[in-house]
């Protein structure tokens, strides 16, 4: 019997309603307008409130991308979550996912490749599934970058924004899904865009708070060399490992980082930027989460249709790019309505269950 094929047959985003504009930072550092929108692109971007967080974006991207599917969170076998801004050290905030969506059988574990971790994750996922050992996975890219972000320096602040998406997975005899990825890497230039403090290497301390290592750092000028070095060849090396070329190709939906690069690998690759989705001025960069979050608006403006081939490529720290060529599916038929509502009322009660449960057993241990 010939492997599954690994498609894509859901989709969610979540953003905060609370929009930061380049007017509101230039009340906070010493930037205007016109240098963010014609350096990067970028107009405004979303800003967790108090009551979000990383997990709790996941967690809405995650169900709208189930309803879509119409899959029952209780079908999932993996959950896979890619973030630079997790919940915790540990937990996984993928475990914290599964336990808000009521994913019963599922196992769960976070991806860090920063702002590839979507493209590792998509290939995790349909890896997965191409190996037969999992039929429904759930992956998502999902960030609160706003919570480690310096507000007072201007060479990153002016960068980042919040948000979520995801992706349901789902094995099937159909050709199509998932055709091709590529991942690379390169940690010497770890340094060039890291959060150093509050690891191994910098436990938080007084002194880390003090030089600020638990904030973003970055190195923009080289990042943005690397960038424009990385994804015209990420992107060829994905389409050429299946003998395809751009002109097989109906939509690029890059990591959404710096209008700039987007032009430069645009250029690089030879193809029209009006077939490349661009959606970075209204929401910044949201690292992980800006090719789900892509993805969901190119197909809501009918720009993505099943049976169109699109490449997803990216890069980020680590330094880490890669890419994945991807035949565009569509939910699969099923029988069973999955009605959010219910989804919602579910994953409830199975979490106040599994709490529940763990006391009554602590009691009975306890007393042993
Ligand atoms: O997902 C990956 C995340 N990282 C990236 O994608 C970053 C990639 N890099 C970039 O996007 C760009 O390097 C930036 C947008 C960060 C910066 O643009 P740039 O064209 O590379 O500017 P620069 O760093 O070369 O700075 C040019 C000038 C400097 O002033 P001087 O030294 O020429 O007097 C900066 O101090 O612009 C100044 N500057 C600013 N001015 C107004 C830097 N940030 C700002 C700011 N507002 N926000």
């Amino acid at each position: 019997m010939s492997p599954p094929f690994a498609h894509i047959t859901g989709w969610g985003m979540s953003v905060p309603e609370n929009i930061l504009t380049n007017d509101d930072l230039a009340k906070m550092v010493e930037t205007n307008d016109e240098w963010i929108v014609s350096r990067t692109g970028i107009r405004e971007r979303r800003i967790a409130g108090a009551d979000q967080t990383t997990a709790s974006l996941a967690a809405e991207a995650s169900l709208r991308a189930l309803e879509v599917a119409n899959v029952h969170p209780s079908d999932l076998d993996m959950i896979i979550l890619s973030t630079s801004s997790p919940e915790y050290i540990f937990p996984a905030t993928a475990c914290l996912v599964q336990d808000q969506i009521g994913a019963v059988k599922a196992g769960a574990f976070d991806v860090l490749a920063a702002c590839t971790g979507f493209v590792y994750a998509i290939n995790l996922g349909s890896q997965a599934i191409k190996s037969g050992s999992a039929s429904n996975v759930l992956i998502i890219g999902s960030e609160t970058l706003s919570r480690v972000v310096n507000w007072k320096d201007r060479n990153t602040c002016i960068l980042f924004g919040d948000g979520a998406g995801a992706f349901v997975m789902q094995a099937s005899d159909e050709p199509g899904g998932v055709l091709s990825a590529v991942l690379r890497s390169d940690g010497s230039g770890g340094d060039l865009l890291s959060v150093p403090g509050g690891g191994s290497a910098n436990p938080a301390s007084m002194q880390t708070l003090y030089d600020g290592l638990h904030y973003i750092q970055m190195n923009g000028r080289e990042v943005f060399r690397f960038a424009t070095r990385v994804m015209a060849d990420a992107t060829q090396q994905t389409l050429e490992s299946v003998n395809m070329d751009m002109d097989d190709i109906q939509l690029l939906i890059p990591h959404q980082a710096n209008q700039r690069i987007i032009e430069a690998a645009a250029r690089g690759l030879n193809y029209p930027m009006d077939k490349v989705m661009v959606n970075l001025d209204r929401y910044g960069n949201t690292s992980t989460a800006s090719i789900p979050i892509a993805t969901v608006e190119a197909l809501e403006q009918g720009r993505l249709n099943p049976g169109d081939n699109t490449v997803m490529v990216a890069f980020g720290g680590g330094l880490t790019w890669g890419a994945a060529l991807i035949q565009w599916s569509g939910p699969l038929s099923y029988e069973r309505k999955v009605s959010p509502r219910r989804v919602r009322l579910f994953a409830r009660s199975r979490s106040i269950f599994s709490r529940l449960r763990r006391r009554v057993e602590g009691f009975f241990w306890r007393n042993e």
